[in-house]
């Protein structure tokens, strides 16, 4: 949710920029702004509506700088347009600033510190570079006024870089909940709200932690806290293949994505399993989630329904009780939370904000221990949980999650069937947790590789429609929620996931001749019920699609589904929804990849 990226110490810093952007426009594409200097304090700012290539057309060759900043904006405070496109600046036109967060008390601030300023924008970022200026106007350095400035925000989230046209080199830079990096070059230093954004020019990046600020040169990078304490902190390095992160000749990275769920597979596969097909996690990790008498698994979107489907495989293998919340009401819900909880986080991106509210309780209230499972290695949520595994997905640029959500569940069965064999749970110990994947792998691959018919249905039952429902029992029904989910946010078709059970309950009433209702067939104990709930609402009318393990298929159903574990059938029923979504929302000519109003990595609660 808007994304920010600076460069310091080089001549190509307006291309870094743009370029740093166009990487991070997955984070909003309302509006997007540069500001550039050189040495001798010649600058320019340069601002569009929309999306990076609108600020593209407008940059001309004089835009030059060896400083500056770039920010995509996912609006929140103010509507998309130039004005409230970042960066902001002073009413004297000194210090310039991009900020990715919300500032809650920004009303408060502007009523008893700027009452006399003329403000350009309705943001709540422009009352932060109002106030750095009044604070230097009355004396401060611009360390001392950024740090003034940030102290009087109140339960606010920000990542903020500053620059300042009388120190035109320097890049001040903090930061509260939304993530931010430095990168460290040679003769420059970069900073970007995602390692992505900057991966071409380093892959040495520092991380940040809430509080601090950091003074960046071209030769330095000095980190403070709030109390002016120095920080020293060795950069990681980032393992980001730059291939993994471009589309190739792909039209949309949704697809590339979609058509990655083998490959991603076979590197979970690599990552936690042997050839002796013993499982590897953190064997601390093992203890003490194996001591726990109840799970919760907490996410948001596309990993909570991840996180429903773990449940059911939690409690297979490992007979422990689980919980599915959603972080943003669980995060200000009074759960009686038991004595041995143990907390598991779903999270592609490691850094939304709902969840990582949740985690915040479960270190200071509830102190409980926790897993966080992510894309991202050094995100937040990864830092902050006691534990973290990765999900080798590979970076995920599309804003509807497709790679993470198969990921998150191989993870989730690969951890279940490690924590069942250390119980001796015989269903763990009997379950052949190799063989599986590789078929799931395989039965992916099928699915992607016969899209042309995924294509054609959606041609004939979904270009056109206004709503469609996905319906199905059990494991079923979860994927029905994640698929609608998937239509509803790249086609803008009013898609809804039931149980199928539930629909003579009440929903069946929404059937009318014509409505779309997609039905999954995967688990054998519950097929014959789901069959006869398709045939009642085909009887009032609904067009109806079938997606069907072979074991369990007709001659007349639509979607042929290869068979694995049932158990595991999830990652593969879920490949023919994501394709269904993706040509709904291809004929119905929209974007793809970045739907309207949304933007990945929710950093804003
Ligand atoms: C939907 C989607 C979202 C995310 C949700 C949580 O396609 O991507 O629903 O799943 O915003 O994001 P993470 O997993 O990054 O915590």
């Amino acid at each position: 949710m808007c994304g920010i990226v600076g460069v310091t110490g080089r001549a190509d810093t307006t291309n870094l920029l743009v370029n740093g952007l166009k990487k991070l426009e997955y984070r909003g594409y309302d509006s997007a702004g540069i500001y550039v200097s050189n040495a001798n304090g010649e600058d320019h700012l340069v601002k569009a509506q929309g999306k990076i290539k609108n600020l593209e057309e407008k940059i001309t060759d004089d835009v030059m700088g060896t400083t500056g900043i770039g920010h995509t904006r996912w609006a929140t405070h103010g509507v998309p347009s130039i004005e409230n496109a970042h960066p902001h600046f002073s009413e004297d036109h000194r210090f310039y600033l991009v900020h990715n967060g919300v500032i809650q008390n920004f009303k408060e601030l502007k009523k008893d510190y700027l009452s006399e300023v003329t403000f350009q924008s309705d943001t709540d970022t422009e009352v932060v570079v109002q106030l750095i200026d009044r604070f230097a106007k009355a004396g401060m350095d611009t360390e001392q006024a950024f740090k003034k400035a940030i102290s009087l925000l109140k339960d606010s989230s920000y990542a903020f870089v500053l620059m300042d046209r009388q120190l035109p080199e320097t890049l001040f830079v903090a930061k509260n909940k939304s993530p931010l990096l430095i990168g460290v070059g040679e003769d420059f230093n970069v900073v970007c709200s995602d390692a992505l954004a900057m991966i071409n020019v380093t892959n040495q990046f520092v991380e940040l932690h809430d509080g601090e600020v950091v003074k960046i040169t071209p030769q330095s990078i000095s980190i403070s806290n709030l109390a002016g304490e120095r920080i020293d902190r060795a950069p990681f390095t980032v393992d980001i293949d730059q291939a993994d992160a471009d589309k190739g000749t792909y039209p949309y990275y949704m697809l590339k994505e979609v058509d990655e769920q083998p490959a991603v597979i076979r590197r979970i596969e690599a990552k936690y399993l042997d050839h002796a097909g013993n499982i590897h996690f953190d064997q601390a990790l093992l203890d003490q989630i194996n001591q726990a008498s109840k799970l919760y698994i907490v996410g948001a979107g596309t990993s909570y329904h991840a996180g429903l489907v773990g449940k059911k495989l939690f409690e297979k293998f490992t007979k422990t009780p689980t919980e599915v919340v959603l972080a943003s009401e669980f995060a200000y819900d009074d759960p009686i939370i038991e004595d041995q909880a143990f907390f598991i986080f779903l999270s592609q991106s490691g850094e939304t904000a709902d969840s990582r509210q949740v985690l915040v309780r479960v270190n200071d209230e509830w102190q409980k221990p926790s897993l966080t499972i992510t894309n991202v290695a050094n995100s937040t949520l990864a830092r902050e949980a006691d534990f973290s595994a990765t999900l080798e997905a590979g970076p995920e640029i599309a804003v509807a999650s497709t790679k993470a959500y198969t990921a998150q569940i191989a993870v989730e069965a690969l951890l279940a069937v490690a924590m069942g064999r250390e119980k001796t749970n015989a269903t763990a110990v009997n379950f052949d947790i190799t063989g599986q994947l590789s078929k799931v792998a395989n039965a992916i691959q099928t699915v992607v590789d016969e899209k042309g018919k995924i294509e054609e249905l959606a041609l004939a039952t979904l270009r056109k429609t206004r709503n469609a429902f996905y319906i199905g029992r059990g494991l079923d029904y979860n994927v029905a929620l994640e698929s609608s989910l998937k239509l509803k946010e790249i086609s803008y078709i009013q898609a809804e996931g039931f149980a199928s059970g539930e629909l003579k309950h009440g929903t069946i009433a929404l059937i009318e001749d014509g409505t779309p209702v997609i039905g999954i067939i995967t688990q054998s104990k519950t097929a014959d019920h789901t069959r006869s709930n398709l045939q009642e609402v085909l009887s009032r009318g609904a067009n109806v699609i079938t997606m069907v393990s072979e074991d369990l298929a007709n001659s007349t159903d639509d979607i042929l589904l290869p068979v694995v574990d049932e158990m595991l059938m999830p990652l593969v029923s879920v490949i023919a929804a994501q394709l269904l979504a993706y040509y709904a929302s291809l004929q119905r000519g929209y974007n793809v990849d970045q739907p309207r109003n949304l933007a990945k990595s929710v950093t804003v609660e």
